[in-house]
């Protein structure tokens, strides 16, 4: 059984859309098998977006992440890593095809950084590492 990392974003959570997050997951069929709400710190973030360090948008996107509480996932299903990818929709909200949860939920608000609701981890390697930094 695969398994991937979802975060509801702090935006998803100011915006009370943890529900309908989790009920498009568990509508397509995935199952919960693990979920907690975290206030992160930069620790966790840093270690979380390692790879995007140095990039223009690393400091901004700290800054958001650090912003408010975030639910993160353990999501299960046979091919859940692609499959929540595709729920989820491309990175842009504004861009992301309408039926994902970013194209439909999403929009640019003019910050800094993209504000886009949820992550989701990208490979099995990525959903390995990125499952035991938040469980
Ligand atoms: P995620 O990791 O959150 O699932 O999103 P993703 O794979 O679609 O996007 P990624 O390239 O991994 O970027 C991580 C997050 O950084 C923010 N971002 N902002 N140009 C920008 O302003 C920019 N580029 C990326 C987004 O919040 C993105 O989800
Ligand atoms: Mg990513």
């Amino acid at each position: 059984m695969q398994a991937t990392l979802v975060l509801c974003k702090p935006d998803a959570v100011k915006r009370n859309l943890i529900g309908e997050i989790v009920a498009r997951c568990e509508a397509k069929g995935y199952v919960v098998g693990d979920i907690r709400l975290v206030q992160p710190d930069r620790d966790i973030l840093s270690r979380h977006y390692a790879e995007h360090e140095g990039k223009p948008f690393y400091e901004p996107l700290l800054e958001f992440m650090l912003s408010g509480p975030v639910v993160a996932i353990k999501l299960e299903g046979e091919r859940v890593i692609e499959g929540f990818r595709s729920l989820a929709g491309a990175t842009d909200p504004t861009t992301a095809a309408p039926g994902t949860i970013r194209g439909d939920l999403g929009r640019d608000w003019g910050t800094k950084v993209i504000q886009n609701l949820v992550h989701g981890s990208d490979s099995e390697e990525s959903a390995e590492r990125e499952l035991s930094i938040w469980f």
